[in-house]
């Protein structure tokens, strides 16, 4: 593996490869040391992403170059590819970007060095789904048959794009609910997913729920004109968890805490999202250090 762009252009032999190298990581037995340095290039905010990706660079024995955008020649308009070429000049034999251009790192992909996806806009965010799925696999084994409900704002989600294919992919059983307006049938045909009706059988019917975040930064029109409203019909409250006892919870973060989840649910015992958070650096670790071997 060279590249990580995003879930549909893993092969199955990929998807192998990272769930066993991040076993083995979790286990304690750590790839050969990676040769060189690895550059992270983060045009949009993130907490969870890049620290794990940096976390990840020092588990495999790599120096990490961070480009801060607004502190670099960005702020003098040099481009993507001369920020990458210099990069790469420099030594980084592998770039993790995240980015709000959809597909920026597939053209990054042209130039040289190894390019890992940390989300690009609205279109994919693979390290996220390959965590969230070996949180799954860790807790509950496999995710054939396990139905999943994915709710929220799926229109700007790049997560429920790229979770969603990826647990569709392990045999999942994938159900997408939301605002109609946030929810087009399209995008969940295009994930092999379906459409829930009503919230409450959908609620009952899930072995695992991922809410999503309201993306109001995504958002071009006002299609979540009020918040409590968002809360009221679609938030996973504390009690819509009580009613609905069996699912486990998850949420890829940052969470608007008392908009789509209640802040006091987020650490019970059936929720998986702190545990989401720690597998991070552990697949990316196993991504960075594949895609090492992959740009030798
Ligand atoms: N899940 C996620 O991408 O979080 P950050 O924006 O904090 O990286």
């Amino acid at each position: 593996m060279r590249h990580l762009t995003d879930i549909p252009s893993l092969s199955d032999v990929d998807l192998h490869e990272i769930f066993a190298r991040t076993k083995d990581i979790r286990q304690g037995r750590m790839p050969p040391a990676f040769h060189g340095s690895i550059a992270s290039l983060f045009y949009e905010p993130s907490t969870r992403t890049e620290l794990s990706f940096l976390k990840a660079m020092d588990m495999i024995g790599a120096h990490a170059l961070r480009v801060l955008p607004e502190r670099s020649s960005i702020t003098k308009g040099e481009n993507p590819e001369e920020t990458l070429r210099t990069l790469q000049a420099i030594g980084a034999r592998v770039l993790v970007v995240r980015t709000s251009e959809p597909l920026l790192p597939e053209r990054l992909t042209q130039i040289g060095p190894g390019i890992v996806n940390a989300g690009d806009g609205c279109h994919e965010h693979p390290t996220q789904a390959l965590l969230d799925a070996t949180t799954l696999l860790e807790t509950r084994g496999s995710l054939e048959g396990l139905r999943v409900l994915i709710l929220g704002d799926h229109l700007h989600s790049r997560v429920s794009r790229s979770s969603g294919r990826l647990f569709a992919r392990l045999g999942a059983k994938v159900t997408l609910a939301g605002p109609p307006s946030l929810t087009p049938p399209a995008l969940a045909e295009a994930l092999g997913a379906r459409v829930a009706d009503r919230l409450d059988d959908a609620l009952e019917e899930a072995d695992v729920v991922m809410t999503l975040r309201i993306q109001r930064e995504r958002q071009s029109e006002s299609l979540v004109p009020d918040l409590a409203e968002y809360r009221r019909v679609w938030g996973i409250t504390r009690a819509r968890f009580e009613t609905h006892p069996h699912f486990l919870l998850m949420h890829p973060g940052p969470a608007n805490l008392g908009v789509e989840v209640d802040g006091e649910i987020v650490d019970d015992t059936r929720s998986l999202i702190r545990r989401q958070v720690a597998m991070g650096p552990f697949v990316r670790a196993a991504v960075l250090s594949l895609c090492g071997e992959g740009a030798a």
